[in-house]
């Protein structure tokens, strides 16, 4: 049950089936290009999506502007400070700008940053500074069936071999929970090991903690020896391993736009806090308004709540338990943040090169009204000069991010129905094919067209 009830509601838009056809006609086939007025159920992103609580409200309206030192960041601070025990902690506009500044200060061109798994925002700041991303989820993460409840994990002896190779290792990012490897947590325990070997080796270890509070409630569920700690410490038991971390906040601290960056080094962080105020903003507000830092300091506090953290884990679980009972796969066990389909499973009349992630993704739009991405051969695949398929992506997968606090267990049942529907003749979804794509980030633009 969730432990909220609704106060102010915003009304949803619900089209026609030809209208549907119509909009994903016009919008290229691509879920970007579709407009908030045509979509009824939004699941794109848990990112800046969540609904504010009536005490987050109450704090923007304390929201200090003062330009400098306002007492809004004061209350930022204390807040992340007492979550995280970090000294030094920047505010950001969002999770990407903590990591360009910090991979500015720290990456040389060359160097190597190495992960559980890169986040897209992520891979593509190392590569801005001229380093390489490389990502070594754990081996249990390749069998999207098996029930092994860390697959967030980063394959340690893959990283003592990374740490010890020929390139220069000038990070480890540890992405916790694992967004890009299925939404799966991080245990403690592969947390410390990958710690220790890191900082045996004088190379900084670092938290991309977007999702800090949906970890600790999964490793509290999931790891032996931490069933009796609060979500909060377990929270900072990982802070305590790292030696900074950078946080979208538009996540776990369910705001619509803030993020941060925490350090221990005083000369690094005097060296970001530079950088911070040239691009971001002075450093007590780096890109905030003080009513987003006021949310912030309140939302950190009712995430780490357990009624909050076992609800939105019931969520994800219930709409799970519903999808798989219509025969359709997502990659087990489910998470917290999304779900992930299965899609080359289930539309397995499709080749990877009519896309199945992307032809589900449209079909669910059509069929109910449904927004989501597709994580398959559209986002990951290398096609050649010809725009044939060569090198597809090793799964093709569906997400569906839940936004936190936002949906009602009959919108999930209503989403699970669609899916329902989609599997009883799942041979009647036709494949994509590629009409345009820019060469960059080209899923955001990209234009297809049923085969
Ligand atoms: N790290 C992780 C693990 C993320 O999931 C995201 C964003 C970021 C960093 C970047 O943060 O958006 O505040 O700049 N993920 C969103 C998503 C966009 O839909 O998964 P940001």
């Amino acid at each position: 049950m969730e432990p909220y009830r609704i106060k102010v509601v915003e009304p949803i838009p619900v089209l026609t089936r030809d209208e549907r056809t119509a909009a994903m006609r016009a919008a290229g086939y691509n879920p970007f290009n579709l407009n908030a007025d045509q979509i009824t159920i939004d699941l794109l992103s848990d990112s800046g999506t969540g609904a504010l609580s009536a005490a987050q409200q109450a704090a923007a309206a304390l929201g200090d502007e003062t330009y400098a030192g306002a007492r809004s960041y004061y209350r930022f601070r204390d807040a992340v400070a007492s979550l995280t025990g970090f000294e030094h902690i920047l505010p950001v506009h969002q999770g990407r700008a903590a990591e360009r500044i910090l991979f500015g200060a720290l990456i040389a061109p060359g160097q190597l940053s190495v992960s559980n798994t890169h986040f897209d925002t992520t891979r593509a700041n190392v590569h801005l500074s001229g380093g390489t991303a490389v990502d070594l989820p754990c081996p249990e993460a390749a069998d999207l069936d098996s029930d092994t409840p860390f697959k967030g994990d980063i394959d340690l002896v893959a990283l003592a071999e990374a740490l010890e190779g020929p390139t220069e290792v000038a990070v480890v990012v540890m992405t916790i929970t694992n967004n890009g490897g299925g939404g799966q947590p991080v245990s403690m325990a592969n947390l410390e090991a990958a710690a220790a070997i890191t900082r045996a080796h004088g190379v900084p270890f670092i938290l991309d903690a977007a999702r800090f509070a949906e970890n600790a409630w999964l490793v509290i569920q999931r790891e032996p020896g931490w069933s009796d700690k609060t979500p909060t410490e377990v929270a900072r038991a990982a802070f305590d391993l790292a030696d900074g971390a950078v946080a979208s906040l538009k996540k776990d601290a369910i705001v619509h736009m803030g993020g941060f960056l925490a350090l221990r080094d005083p000369d690094l962080a005097t060296r970001c806090e530079a950088v911070l105020i040239a691009t971001e903003g002075f450093r007590t507000y780096g890109g905030l308004a003080g009513r987003d830092l006021e949310m912030i300091a309140v939302g950190l506090e009712e995430v780490v709540q357990p009624d909050y953290l076992r609800a939105r884990a019931g969520q994800a679980e219930h709409l799970a338990s519903l999808i798989e009972k219509a025969g359709v796969s997502i990659v087990r066990p489910p998470g917290m943040h999304a779900l992930y389909l299965n899609a080359g499973r289930l539309l397995s009349h499709l080749t990877p090169a009519q896309y199945p992630g992307h032809a589900l993704a449209c079909e669910l739009y059509v069929a109910g009204g449904i927004r989501c991405a597709e994580l398959g051969s559209l986002y990951l695949g290398v096609e050649d000069e010809t725009g044939t398929l060569v090198k597809p992506a090793p799964y093709e997968l569906v997400r569906l991010a839940i936004p936190r606090r936002t949906y009602t267990q009959s919108h999930l049942e209503y989403v699970a129905e669609v899916i329902a529907e989609i599997a009883t003749s799942p041979e009647s979804v036709p494949g994509q094919r590629l009409v345009s794509a820019p060469p960059l980030l080209r899923h955001f633009h990209c234009r297809t067209e049923p085969v």
